[in-house]
């Protein structure tokens, strides 16, 4: 392979330090891009390490916001549930990540990205679907699908050991028995211990999330402002408090949800590359406003609208699991789903108490509930004697197919 100036996006871990040597022992310029999506780290420490490695140059990208206003919300407003449980904090980060990645490669004037996801997994198809979409003339070097980089590296000892061998600084915390990733929608933990879906995870594993044995006696009452599907503000009267900020709002939605213990899954999900994978997620402020957001919805949003909504929802999910974040397909849903958000505006108040969001009210200006046709008591312009003829004309089918049945003798449903 030609000597190139490579991008490597650089996560700070033992994986990624050795890649970057390996490029350099290859040849290659290695400029290091570090994003910053919400993971607690020190990124100073992660850009000294680079240096040290002997990355050419280092970005620290504060991704955050353009995570928050980009991805996560219109995740949320379209309700991007994959396989009915996961949220998609990580599928969700993967194309902020990769459109910067690719942004500091026409900075730098770079002919090659590179990334150090293993092919087992569903990151390597995110952010190599994600350069193809964005940039198909950047070449992508991913080291975990090369057999000469497979064979020298077997396990962690031997990434351990070639680290020693060059010098090369990796961070002093311990191995866990599990990997995690965590940015502000979420931490997820996966393999390791977690490989035998039937074995529960340590207690201790769990950052974001309290056990409910031991969330607050009390509940926390919240109202959350949408506008345009999209969380505005936040509220917390008791405590007079109102937040606005999209980072500040998403990140006190965790901490007060993971105190009550909100937003932790187990479950084995399908990886698009047909493997299944066992996934342990915690995701509180983002259950929250799954919750109060679909609460909304059903004051506000049109019925038919919604079904149609509803039935493209799982499909927007997998194409966001999928890693088809910048795809044709995402471009005809988004639009389609920016039309069926613009009335969905309003407040919703909710408690959080021992691992529950409880709706307890939600109110619209654009609100289609009508109190007086929805009222038993009140007529409200509805004529009662209309609704025989309704379920008449709707009945019709029925009754022709009972007389059917019993024409041809095949009636035993009623015995
Ligand atoms: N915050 C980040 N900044 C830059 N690159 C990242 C970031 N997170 C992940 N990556 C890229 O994605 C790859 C896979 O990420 P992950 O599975 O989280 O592994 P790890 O974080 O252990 O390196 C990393 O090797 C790296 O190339
Ligand atoms: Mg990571």
């Amino acid at each position: 392979m030609s000597q190139q100036k490579v991008v490597l996006a650089y996560s700070g871990g033992l994986d990624t330090a050795c890649i970057l040597k390996t490029l350099i022992q290859q040849g290659h310029e290695v400029i290091a891009y570090v994003a910053n999506v919400g993971q607690l780290e020190d990124f100073d420490d992660i850009e000294r390490r680079a240096l040290a490695t002997g990355a050419s140059q280092v970005f620290v990208e504060d991704l955050r916001r353009e995570f928050v206003t980009d991805f996560i919300w219109p995740a949320i407003a379209g309700k991007a549930v994959y396989e009915h449980r996961y949220l998609l904090g990580t599928a969700l980060a993967r194309p902020v990540i990769a459109k910067r990645h690719v942004e500091v490669a026409r900075k730098v004037g770079a002919s090659a990205v590179a990334h150090g996801a293993t092919g087992k997994g569903n990151d390597q198809v995110r952010f190599e679907l994600a350069f193809a979409a964005l940039a198909p003339d950047l070449d992508i070097i991913a080291p975990w699908k090369d057999p000469k980089f497979l064979a020298r590296f077997q396990g962690r000892r031997d990434l351990l050991a070639f680290a020693a061998e060059h010098d090369i600084p990796v961070e002093a915390t311990a191995e866990k028995p599990y990997s995690s990733d965590e940015n502000l929608m979420h931490r997820s933990y996966e393999a390791g211990l977690l490989e035998d879906p039937d074995i529960a995870p340590p207690a201790d594993m769990f950052k974001l999330t309290r056990a409910l044995d031991d969330t607050p006696d009390t509940p926390d009452t919240l109202v959350i402002r949408f506008k345009d599907a999209c969380p505005i503000e936040v509220q917390h009267s008791s405590m007079g408090m109102s937040i606005s900020d999209p980072i500040e709002l998403l990140s006190y939605l965790n901490d007060v949800g993971g105190r009550h213990g909100i937003g932790r899954i187990d479950i084995v999900e399908n990886r698009f590359v047909g493997i299944k994978s066992r996934g342990v997620y915690e995701t509180p402020g983002g259950t929250i406003l799954h919750a109060a957001l679909r609460d909304l919805e059903g004051i506000a949003m049109d019925r038919e609208v919604r079904r149609l909504r509803d039935m493209l929802s799982p499909r927007f999910a997998e194409i966001i699991y999928n890693g088809f974040w910048f795809s044709p397909e995402m471009d005809f849903i988004e639009a389609a789903f920016r039309k069926s958000s613009e009335l969905i505006d309003g407040e919703v108040r909710l408690s959080l108490f021992k691992g529950n969001v409880m709706i307890e009210g939600r109110s619209s200006p654009s609100s289609l509930y009508d109190p007086d046709l929805s009222s038993m008591d009140v007529a409200g312009g509805y004529d009662q004697e209309d609704a025989q003829g309704f379920i008449r004309i709707n009945a019709l089918r029925l009754s022709a197919h009972r007389l059917i049945v019993q024409q041809t003798g095949d009636d035993d449903e009623i015995d």
